[in-house]
């Protein structure tokens, strides 16, 4: 007697309907501060609430996640932190790819990452080859980002391609800067999440954001978890999305 039909989850869209959201992780420095800690202990910090995150994105069935790592601003910071970040990154790649692999997910980079240190780049490149034919959620990690550089870049891209007559200047549509943005393959931002408390998007996915939900908690970047996630998730599903209509 055939047993009776179970209904398939594996594709089910979870009931917050976000399928991408971004995050802008703010505020390690200053949760180091209030420990009397050195700043490089929150950015640490900092990167196990990207692990814990990393894992909740899955579980809370997101099919992408993007995160604010390291701004095109950001090297205006000093020498020794800018060098502690960059061997965070460097150790995080190197300690987390198989995990992720295994989990099936997808790193991306976005941003103009070609421009860190070749072996960086080296190992950045090898850990999106290693995981591009995953099937699970894509984490895409903001990497020397500005949303200001990006749309230059595309801009520049499509000015390239209107020179040398391969695009009509008045053929170009919103569609054709999407696709030359480094988010091209990206699902939709959803949702944006900023946490410290600052309410800015410190030139974060300018394009991208026109119709996100914005989302700011006072919660310091290494306190977030899958819990402080959900519950940004649950605004997120309360929310009414117009789109400029009725
Ligand atoms: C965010 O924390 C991490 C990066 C920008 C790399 P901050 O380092 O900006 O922490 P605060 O804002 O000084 O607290
Ligand atoms: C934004 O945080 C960049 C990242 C989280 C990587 P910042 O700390 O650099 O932003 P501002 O300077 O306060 O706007
Ligand atoms: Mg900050």
């Amino acid at each position: 007697m055939a047993s009776q039909a179970q209904p398939d989850l594996t594709n089910a869209s979870p009931a917050h309907g976000a399928r991408h959201v971004a995050i802008i992780m703010d505020g390690n420095g200053r949760w180091a501060k209030k420990r009397l800690l050195p700043r490089i202990a929150g950015h640490r910090a900092g990167v196990e609430a990207v692990r814990r995150v990393a894992r909740a994105a899955r579980d809370l069935g997101l099919e992408c996640l993007t995160l604010y790592a390291f701004s095109s601003e950001n090297w205006k910071r000093p020498a020794n932190e800018i060098a502690d970040l960059m061997g965070l990154l460097r150790h995080f790649i190197q300690a987390d790819l198989d995990e992720f692999h295994a989990n099936g997910v997808r790193l991306r980079v976005i941003g103009d990452y070609r421009a860190l240190e070749p072996s960086l780049v080296d190992l950045i490149e090898r850990a999106v080859t290693r995981t591009a034919a995953n099937s699970g959620p894509i984490i895409a990690i903001a990497l020397n980002y500005g949303a200001q550089d990006e749309m230059l870049r595309a801009a520049r891209h499509l000015a390239e391609k209107a020179a040398a007559g391969r695009i009509d200047p008045n053929e170009i549509g919103v569609e054709h800067i999407d696709a030359a943005l480094d988010t091209a393959d990206l699902p939709p931002l959803d949702l944006l999440i900023r946490t410290s408390g600052e309410q800015r998007l410190s030139n974060f996915m300018l394009w991208q954001a026109a119709y996100a939900e914005l989302y700011f908690t006072d919660m310091l970047w290494p306190d977030f978890d899958e819990r402080a996630l959900a519950k940004a998730l649950d605004a997120f599903r309360m929310r009414d999305r117009r789109f400029g209509g009725l």
